[in-house]
């Protein structure tokens, strides 16, 4: 028995050189991803879609996807370690997007191509580096799409005017202040507004960060300092039209005739189902979809070393990429209102 064990572990041994000896796996691209923050409704649905992309790429990819945890500091942390970690592309979805110049001088300093998704980098930054990519969609069609659905409702509904004094008189949620799409949404919204003739009051604006439960807070706030002198609800997404329907339903709307007119951004799951049930009048589909495929498969197209232009379907899609460059992928929004909920659920 002794004799087995010895003879066993001298095998096992020589066994163990060959293994160590064996000709050397190539190291698989991998690709460093983070969200700027994980607990974000629309950014989670971009996140799940780029992490099963990857997946099933199966074998051929290392990947990693991280959470900023609303903290540029973290996340510049995370892709120092991705760069250590001899990762070969970065996707990144920045905390604060003016920070880009930072994190582009560390990966160009490695030759890593970046691409940046949802939250923009300033246009200056992204022309200073050659290998740096956006993908997104242009805010300011959000806000126009959100605006001209109001308007279609304002001109067809004659009892939308409550105190007829010929104006619409709204409050807005809006985003984080440092994202451009809150910016632009919140100006594109009333410019399309307007654009249709309607005059305008603003009763109230605040941020709620994209969140329900913050909306929410704001909301039951302005109903009880403005109650039914509030005509219209604007949401910079739909996290927060959420929570403004949640603060409406607890102050008796949607029942009888006590209607309170909604938009939103995003058409998340819950805000089709809020259309369905008639709280919400509208929202505009920020794809998802489309924009998890199209920053993974750019990501993935320059962790292989391949150019980007030729490989990535969505940047021949010329009628959505206003850049020649095609350093940039615009991926479109869609209105969304009970005519055409169902195609999106
Ligand atoms: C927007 C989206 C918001 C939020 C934000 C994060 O495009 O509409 O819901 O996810 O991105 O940057
Ligand atoms: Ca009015």
């Amino acid at each position: 028995m002794k004799r087995f064990v010895v003879l066993l572990t001298v095998v096992m041994m020589i066994a163990a050189i060959f293994v160590g000896c064996g000709p050397a796996k190539p190291a698989k691209p991998n690709i460093g991803i983070t969200i700027y923050k994980f607990d974000d409704n629309f950014m989670s649905i971009v996140r799940n879609n780029i992490d099963k992309l990857a997946k099933d790429q199966g074998d051929k990819l290392d990947y990693s996807i991280q959470d900023g945890q609303g903290d540029q500091a973290k996340q510049n942390d995370l892709i120092d370690q991705f760069l250590t970690k001899g990762a070969k592309s970065l996707a990144l979805n920045m905390v604060e997007p003016a920070s880009a110049s930072v994190v582009i001088g560390k990966a160009q300093a490695k030759k890593v191509p970046i691409v940046f998704f949802n939250r923009e980098p300033d246009a200056a930054e992204m022309a200073k580096y050659a290998n740096a990519y956006y993908v997104g969609a242009k805010a300011q069609q959000s806000g126009t799409y959100e605006g001209e659905l109001v308007a279609e409702y304002w001109k067809a509904t004659p009892t939308a005017d409550k105190n007829k004094d010929g104006k619409l008189q709204y409050v807005m949620l809006l985003g984080d202040p440092a994202n451009t799409d809150a910016k632009y949404r919140t100006e594109f919204s009333i410019k399309a507004v307007e654009a249709a003739g309607i005059k305008v009051d603003k009763l109230a604006e605040d941020t709620a960060m994209w969140q329900t439960g913050e909306a929410q807070n704001k909301m039951q706030a302005w109903l009880s300092k403005f109650g039914d002198k509030i005509e219209v609800v604007f949401a910079n997404n739909d996290a927060m039209s959420i929570g403004a329907i949640n603060a409406l339903k607890a102050a008796g709307y949607f029942k009888g005739n006590k209607y309170m007119p909604v938009v939103g951004v995003d058409a998340i799951p819950e805000a089709l189902d809020a259309i369905e049930q008639g709280t919400l009048l509208g929202t505009v589909l920020n794809d998802a979809k489309r924009q998890g495929k199209a920053t993974f498969d750019l990501a993935w197209t320059l962790a292989q070393g391949k150019p980007a232009a030729t490989d990535v379907a969505p940047l021949a899609d010329a009628a959505n990429n206003a850049n020649p460059a095609g350093k940039y992928i615009w991926v479109p929004y869609v209105k969304v209102t009970k005519e055409n909920y169902k195609s999106f659920k």
